[in-house]
């Protein structure tokens, strides 16, 4: 299978990622790091409703791990919190678009982790169980 155009969009999100920065009136922020690793992601989200208005992430880590949280926080959107609490590791696997080993599956599911410990801690939730 061809990946070189998937790969270009990859490393255009990590070059240049969208939603980068910090909400001065997030909602609520969560962050987490990669434990293999020691990479970090933290994400801010405006909720209002039932929704999520606008979302910003920080970071430091692999392509991987920041193009994944560009493009997930591109579709967070204007999602609903039961939409975004429902997406799960095969939704950030099937968006980045390629085939990667378990060890990158880690890096990839970095900003997933976050956004649903965010989205937790928002509706009071124990995150003891949390997967993704
Ligand atoms: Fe650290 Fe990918 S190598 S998140």
């Amino acid at each position: 299978m061809d990946y070189t155009e998937t790969i270009d969009e990859i490393l255009d999100h990590y070059r240049n990622p969208r939603n980068y920065g910090e909400l001065p009136d997030a909602t609520v922020r969560a962050k987490d790091s990669n434990p293999l690793c020691g990479d970090v992601i933290e994400m801010s989200l405006k909720i209002e409703g039932d929704r999520i208005v606008d979302v910003r992430f920080r970071g430091k880590g692999c392509a991987i791990s920041q193009a994944s949280a560009s493009m997930l926080t591109d579709r967070l959107k204007g999602m609903t919190l039961d939409e975004a609490r429902s997406l799960n590791r095969d939704y950030v696997l099937g968006m980045l678009g390629i085939e990667l080993s378990p060890v990158r599956v880690k890096c990839a599911t970095l900003s997933l982790k976050v956004l649903k410990l965010g989205i937790y801690s928002y509706l009071g939730s124990s995150t003891k169980d949390l997967e993704v």
